[in-house]
């Protein structure tokens, strides 16, 4: 028996050696996702953001900005220089930005205009502020074309993520103001009425059917899904949103993924559209610096979970093997205020 014993033990001692030597990953490595997004909106750098430095903890291979980047809301384009001068300063986002890309689009406070679009006076010479902002060269093509829309590609070893940004406002066709003192805007039906504008169209149409990443994310400053508010949404242009649903369904991109920011409220929204072989999911990031803190509800057919009203980012991870992405709404500190895991 004892001879047995000591016959165990030995074993014991040879598999921990051999245990030992085999690259076993760590509880770290294990847990960290293939590719990971951080993004957000409706920042002013004069008030405290309490979550550059958790964003920057998050390890993010990109940080998109969702639009209203500063509320400058001006046509003095000394004045719109200034205020992204401010955020530039900042000494938190500094760093973030020093370690991580920085992508993103504009809404209509950086644009210049409260719920502006296309006839905004000065939206040409906002685009290059907008671009010296974000640090696109002198000589990158998005300095001649109209608008500030862009697509980023991301290629680990386990796959891709193509990240397209839209823009709009550039284009946006005027908004129809709504009788009922309760909603701001209703819905365009007619054929002319434009979110993204011609060029734009054919672009993201391009974009899409051409893209073979793992993963599409598109970045649209208004919210798409959830049309129901009465505020800007896609909801106030049906054939649009129609149009968007129609392209993502014909280009056969593989998982693509809206996001949205622009309301002061963070959701998500989802839903089945024909011939897509996954649900679409709008995830709406929006209040780093000031949210919708009175807000009492409103409707969203498309609403999964709960509409969380404080200040928060969103942050998406991504499992290229398992096709699965986990999102989720943060608030300080790294807590998690709501989470949505899809399957792709
Ligand atoms: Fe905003």
């Amino acid at each position: 028996m004892r001879h047995f014993t000591i016959l165990l033990a030995m074993m014991a001692v040879l598999f921990s050696c051999k245990k030992k030597t085999e690259k076993t990953p760590t509880v770290e490595e294990q847990a960290k996702p293939d590719f990971i997004v951080a993004f957000g909106s409706c920042n002013m750098p004069q008030e405290p953001n309490p979550f550059w430095d958790d964003i920057l903890a998050e390890n993010p291979n990109v940080w998109v900005w969702g639009g209203d980047i500063v509320y400058a809301d001006t046509d003095d384009m000394d004045r719109l220089r200034a205020i992204y001068a401010m955020q530039d300063s900042v000494p938190a986002y500094a760093k973030l930005k020093a370690e991580v890309p920085i992508i993103g689009t504009w809404d209509d406070h950086d644009f210049g205009l409260n719920d502006g679009g296309a006839n905004f006076s000065v939206k040409k010479e906002s685009q290059q502020v907008f671009l010296d902002f974000m640090e696109v060269p002198a000589d990158s093509e998005r300095r001649m074309r109209e608008g500030v829309y862009a697509s980023h590609e991301y290629e680990t070893p386990k796959g891709k993520v193509k990240i397209i940004v839209l823009d709009t406002r550039y284009f946006r066709s005027d908004l129809i103001k709504d009788e009922d003192p309760n909603r701001r805007y209703k819905p365009d039906t007619s054929e002319e009425a434009t979110v993204l504008g011609d060029a734009q169209w054919a672009w993201l149409q391009e974009e899409l059917s051409g893209s073979t990443a793992d993963f599409n994310l598109i970045m649209s400053s208004i919210q798409v899904l959830s049309g129901e508010h009465g505020f800007e949404t896609w909801g106030n242009f049906p054939k649009e949103t129609e149009k968007l649903e129609t392209i993502i369904v014909q280009s056969n991109a593989k998982g693509v993924i809206l996001l949205s920011g622009d309301r002061h409220i963070s959701e998500f929204s989802k839903t089945d559209v024909a011939g897509l072989p996954y649900p679409l999911i709008d995830f709406t990031s929006s209040g780093l610096t000031h949210s919708y803190a009175s807000f009492s509800g409103e409707p969203n057919k498309y609403r999964v979970g709960e509409v969380v009203s404080d200040k928060s980012y969103g942050v998406i991870t991504f499992d290229f093997d398992k096709k699965e992405v986990d999102l989720k709404i943060m608030g300080d500190n790294g807590t998690v205020l709501q989470e949505l895991k899809q399957s792709y």
